[in-house]
């Protein structure tokens, strides 16, 4: 069954966007895996990317922007999602990180998964608190589950591991082995189109990485 996963947390920065690209292309490239990426967020990042690199004539998996200036928005995307899942085998959701935004409600109600980069700072840490508190009352209101994934972004050497005690089983949040750190690499290279590492390197940390998301996410 095609599982819907959407890389989310609050406020911009924490690496969503960075990490689903990252993540896409590798499923596009390493697997056989049809994938469609719905970009929610009305920044429209990956759209945006998208669409120069299709201009280019690169090959890439497919980008969908949905349109969220209308009436009744959720029933046009629980429409359009039981229509992707007949064509693709998982779905990739880019959202905004304000909690009160519809888009982020209404794309976390049709996700199966929710990936949260997390940046071991005190701010980020906290956010990402109200992040699973807010997953949490969500839970509640519509008895529904998720399989959660915390994935540490942006790490450096003043990781604040005491702090993530803090995170660590909260909404029933199951934190990544690996990490991914702040490096120039992930910055600059990011692409719909095209992989940031070779995948033959088996020490690099983001293939260790996309291993961990491959054994948890591809059911
Ligand atoms: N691991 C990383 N290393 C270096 N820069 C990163 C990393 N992850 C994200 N960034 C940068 O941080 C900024 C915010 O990332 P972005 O993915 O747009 O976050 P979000 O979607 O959560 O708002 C961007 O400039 C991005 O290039
Ligand atoms: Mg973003």
């Amino acid at each position: 069954m095609t599982k819907i996963i959407s890389f989310a947390n609050q406020k911009g920065g924490a690496g969503k966007t960075t990490l689903l690209m990252l993540t896409a292309a590798a499923v596009h490239k390493r697997t056989d895996k049809k994938l469609l990426v719905i970009d929610s967020d009305p920044q429209q990042s990956v759209k945006t990317i998208y669409k120069k690199e299709q201009e280019k004539g690169l090959s890439s998996y497919d980008v969908f922007a949905f349109n969220w200036n209308q009436a009744q928005p959720e029933v046009n995307l629980e429409k359009t999602l039981t229509l992707a899942k007949r064509k693709y085998d998982m779905i990739f959701m880019d959202v905004p990180g304000n909690l009160k935004s519809v888009e982020l409600y209404h794309s976390l109600v049709q996700s199966d998964i929710v990936i949260i980069p997390i940046v071991a700072s005190i701010l980020d840490i906290n956010a990402t608190i109200g992040f699973l508190t807010y997953l949490e009352d969500m839970a509640k209101e519509h008895n529904k589950t998720w399989e959660i994934f915390g994935v540490i972004n942006k790490k450096d050497k003043t990781i604040e591991h005491a702090l993530l005690h803090k995170l660590s089983g909260k909404a029933g949040m199951q934190l990544f082995y690996s990490a991914i750190s702040n490096l120039v690499r992930y910055r600059r290279l990011v692409s719909t189109a095209t992989e940031i590492v070779e995948p033959s390197i088996t020490d690099d940390e983001f293939n260790q990485y996309f291993d961990e998301f491959r054994k948890n996410c591809f059911i």
